[in-house]
């Protein structure tokens, strides 16, 4: 097994990134300190992306899009030149702060200390975008105009000058070092599946700490698929308040994965990007990443990347079933039903494998019943998680009720 015979990057081609003394760059561009016009402190979510671009999970994309490009994108998932794309790659700013075009401008990371240099970027064009542009967008990303909706809200809190162009990643932000050992990039991860002589392999994406209930469909997929094995490619960025943060959920899923998984099963690691909540269309950008990263399937169960009632429970798959969307992609979708602890067979099934049962069979408990729980100091039902990970768990919500 090596990485040139895994599937192909998204879109057909070698993966590639955009950072700078990369093994994988393509490095469009060089930047002398002299060409260097002016410099700027972006959103979080445009430094996301470019960790996104830099890490290569956003192959075969250069840089950031312009407005042509997002508006067809969000109309019809793709860009200008026909190629298939589900979410645009933005650099939005409140104002335009003295940014022309052919400029090369010094990206500032709003998530570290000082904001040091992440990027740069040509700039290919400076435009606004009008607040019915805006929400047309909106609207198509995240399916609602809702401002409580946690993606909606911090989508629509940048500005509206949009300045796309290629661009030259020069580190990983804050995700090396305060995840060292856990972010990876696209290319580390194919050379990790070579090294370990793994060719078919199912991605779990995950913003939660793993109960036993996400353990299995793990193990579900990987036995029905004939996977070699799993990677437990787990979110590192922002999340809305009230979800676990990185450090705790990768502590909790190390554990589970050490206690309950056959040695060499599942790979756990993460990337570095800011949650949508965008259900759906954020579940084909995480098949564009994990199709970057070598991985031939892709679980996507209930609710994927969903918040609240926005979106049906199975849209996420539904979106992959057109033609438009399934003949862009080589990854395929493991599509999981609703899995829960069976009361009646003592252990964690998939509902569809259980017809015989009525609801009142399983056991399922609700995120916010969770945490409400941990709050309070209950134990967790074994049936429902992992006691070692539960301990993680109430420990995090025990310090929390210290503070
Ligand atoms: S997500 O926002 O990253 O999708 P989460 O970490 O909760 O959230 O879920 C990870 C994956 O597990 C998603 O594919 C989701 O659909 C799936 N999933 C979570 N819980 C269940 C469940 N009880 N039954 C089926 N699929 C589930």
């Amino acid at each position: 097994m090596n990485v040139a015979s895994m599937v192909n990057a998204f879109g057909g081609g070698k993966l590639f990134s955009c950072k700078e003394n990369d093994e994988n760059s393509h490095s469009n561009f060089s930047v002398s300190e002299a060409s260097v016009s002016n410099s700027v402190v972006v959103s979080s979510s445009a430094a996301a992306n470019l960790v996104m671009l830099g890490a290569g999970y956003f192959c075969p994309l250069t840089g950031f899009h312009n407005k042509d490009d997002a508006l067809s994108i969000c109309e019809g998932m793709r860009m200008q030149n026909g190629q298939f794309w589900p979410v645009p790659v933005l650099n939005l700013l409140r104002t335009h702060e003295g940014i022309s075009e052919g400029d090369v401008v010094a990206l500032k990371d709003p998530n570290v200390e000082d904001c040091p240099i992440l990027a740069y970027q040509r700039v290919e064009s400076v435009e606004r975008l009008t607040s019915i542009e805006m929400e047309r967008m909106t609207k198509n990303i995240f399916g609602t105009l809702d401002k409580k909706h946690p993606g909606v809200e911090t989508f629509l809190s940048q500005g509206p000058v949009l300045i796309s162009g290629d661009v030259l990643v020069l580190n990983y932000s804050f995700y090396e070092n305060s995840f060292a050992g856990t972010f990876v990039t696209a290319g580390q991860i194919r050379t990790a599946f070579a090294q370990r002589n793994w060719q078919k392999v199912v991605a779990f994406q995950t913003r939660n700490p793993m109960h036993r209930a996400h353990e299995e469909l793990c193990k579900i997929a990987k036995n029905e698929l004939g996977a070699d094995g799993v990677l437990i490619h787990m979110l590192l960025g922002k999340l809305k308040e009230g979800d676990i943060p990185a450090n705790v959920r990768d502590s909790a899923i190390r554990t589970m994965v050490e206690l309950y998984f056959a040695e060499n099963t599942a790979m756990v690691c993460g990337y570095g990007f800011d949650m949508l909540y965008a259900g759906p269309k954020e579940a084909l950008l995480h098949a564009v990443i994990r199709q970057n990263a070598g991985c031939s399937h892709l679980i996507v169960g209930r609710d994927h990347a969903g918040v609240g009632d926005y979106y049906s429970p199975f849209a996420a798959q539904e979106i992959f079933h057109s033609e438009l969307v399934s003949s862009a992609y080589e990854i395929e979708i493991f599509e999981a039903d609703h899995t829960a602890f069976s009361k009646k067979l003592n252990k964690v099934v998939m509902m569809r494998d259980v017809p015989d049962h009525v609801p009142e069979d399983f056991i399922m408990l609700s995120g916010s019943r969770v945490r409400e729980m941990l709050g309070n100091g209950e134990a967790l039902p074994p049936e429902f998680a992992r006691p070692e990970v539960a301990d993680i768990l109430m420990a995090y919500y025990q310090g929390l009720r210290n503070i």
